[in-house]
């Protein structure tokens, strides 16, 4: 390396352990910060050792590893089997820990070592692995591995995940509160084999999920525990390879997508057998183009599950729940908009403490098949929601199925002294009217009668007059506010 070079890579590299804390965003630190005297004396070291072998490739099996300069770790350089007889866990191991021992340039968060898109390549091939394939340490960034298939063997442990992020235990950069920032993993079909599951990303950050086809998991697809920022995107989850109508579908089992973590975002993302498509415990997470049919809500199939009673946080946009619903427990601040709900599939809100708040479902399209399915359900079996405010359940179109909603327009029509107009039929919450208004018209030869609302209660409203007159009375109700 260049003195000069070295001279601004040193700085930067001082510039981020000086700034680094003030970026960290959320979590607590582990181990306590090394003094900045040692953060920079282990720099300089590492500086040493990149200036004195600016690739370093100590894998006994493949020293070149691609070549003097590339930094792409190819699998069968090390041994692994393209073709998916042979058990190659060992030979993907010492590619992954190749890279780890490649050169690296500086941090990204602090403790979280920078190898530059460092890419670990599968070359296309398909390979039997009979372990999860962890990284030797943690501390890990700016690392791909991709193109390729990945498949568990008949006696890969039903516990374990084909991609464990999780960091060892002699995790040597114990500075950083997170194991891995910006791991890719991009192109990878992972065939799960039917033990354990696909990808298992516990505290890390900036995890890039794109383009992969998970399969045969048993347990969970993806499960994302703490942690924030893990993106899938573009890729199709499913336990059973199945294009829908599958005659074992009651069978499915599993969950597509687990996040027990915040800030994340599952974009453009098809699940096409499991028992939960997307499960998320954890806040502020976002899920946009999301198609799940995994299994019927008529089998006990959930399409997404809001874990997280009282802190929902959660945005579900553009989606297309087909056969399968969502249930929200106890819902605050959720947004469910834009969304396609096919098949009689629904909404439900399930009371645990009796608590929603701040839901939004509105702008969708329900279709069904004309069995009078509602399109949102109040699950009350633990009891009534007794705090609800600003909810809006408005603005969805529906066919084959009945219309729910907070908000609602009526009237009724007589000669007489007493109009009713019952919106039980159409009102979400039971014997909840917190707005209403009216209006009564008429013409009735020159009368002007006195009238006023008379009774709200059951979700029906009574206008009366004093005299008897023909006339229309016209309602407005809202049951969202308090
Ligand atoms: C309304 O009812 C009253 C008696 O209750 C009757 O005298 C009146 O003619 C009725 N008006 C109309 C328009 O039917
Ligand atoms: C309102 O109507 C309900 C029946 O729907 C009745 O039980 C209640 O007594 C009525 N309240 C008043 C004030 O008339």
């Amino acid at each position: 390396m260049e003195p000069a070079g070295a001279l601004v890579v040193f700085l930067f590299m001082a510039m981020q352990i000086l700034f680094g804390s003030v970026h960290a965003h959320g979590g607590s630190r582990v181990a306590g910060p090394l003094s900045f005297s040692d953060r920079i004396l282990g720099m300089q070291h590492e500086l040493e050792m990149a200036a004195a072998s600016p690739a370093v490739y100590s894998s006994p099996s493949s020293p070149q590893a691609g070549g003097s300069n590339s930094r792409v770790y190819r699998v069968t350089e090390y041994g692994a089997d393209p073709t998916g007889k042979r058990d190659s866990t060992g030979a993907l191991l010492a590619a992954m820990s190749a890279a780890i021992r490649g050169p690296s340039d500086g941090f990204l968060m602090d403790g979280i070592v920078n190898y530059d898109g460092a890419r670990i390549s599968l070359e296309g091939g398909s390979y039997l692995i009979s372990r999860p394939l962890r990284f030797p340490s943690g501390g890990a960034g700016n690392l791909v591995i991709h193109g390729g298939t990945l498949r568990a063997s008949d006696d890969f442990p039903t516990v374990g995940f084909l991609i464990d992020l999780s960091a060892p235990a002699t995790k040597a950069a114990a500075s950083s509160s997170y194991n891995y920032e910006y791991i890719t993993l991009r192109d990878l079909m992972l065939d799960s084999n039917f033990r354990g599951g696909g990808v298992f990303v516990p505290n890390s950050l900036r995890i890039s999920i794109d383009n992969c086809y998970i399969a045969h998991f048993s347990t969970e697809g993806i499960s994302v525990h703490g942690g924030h920022e893990t993106y899938i995107r573009n890729s199709f989850l499913g336990q059973h390879i199945t294009a829908g109508s599958d005659p074992g579908e009651r069978k499915f089992s599993g969950t597509a997508i687990n996040l027990m973590g915040n800030d994340n975002a599952v974009t453009d993302v098809v699940i096409f057998s499991a028992a939960v498509g997307v499960m998320i415990s954890g806040q502020a997470n976002t899920l946009s183009g999301v198609h799940c049919y995994n299994k019927a809500a008529g089998f006990g199939g959930t399409g997404i599950y809001l874990k997280l009673p009282e802190n929902t946080q959660t945005r579900i946009v553009n989606c297309y729940l087909d056969y399968t619903g969502i249930v929200a427990e106890d819902p605050v601040q959720l947004d469910i908009v834009d969304s396609f709900f096919y098949g009689d599939a629904y909404v439900t809100l399930k009371s645990i403490n009796g608590v929603v708040n701040g839901v939004n479902i509105v702008n969708n399209m329900f279709s069904g098949s004309n069995k009078g399915v509602d399109i949102v359900r109040l699950d009350q079996s633990n009891g009534p929601f007794i705090r609800v405010d600003q909810v809006v359940v408005d603005r969805n179109n529906v066919v084959g199925m009945r219309l729910r909603s907070t908000v609602a327009r009526g009237f009724a029509r007589g000669n007489g002294t007493s109009w009713t107009v019952d919106f039980g039929p159409v009102l979400l919450f039971p014997n909840r009217l917190n707005h209403v208004q009216y209006s009564l018209s008429t013409s009735g030869g020159g009368l002007f009668p006195r009238h006023c609302l008379r009774n709200t209660s059951e979700n029906r409203v009574v206008v009366e007059s004093d005299v008897a007159v023909p006339a229309s009375v016209y309602v407005t109700v809202d049951q969202g506010g308090k």
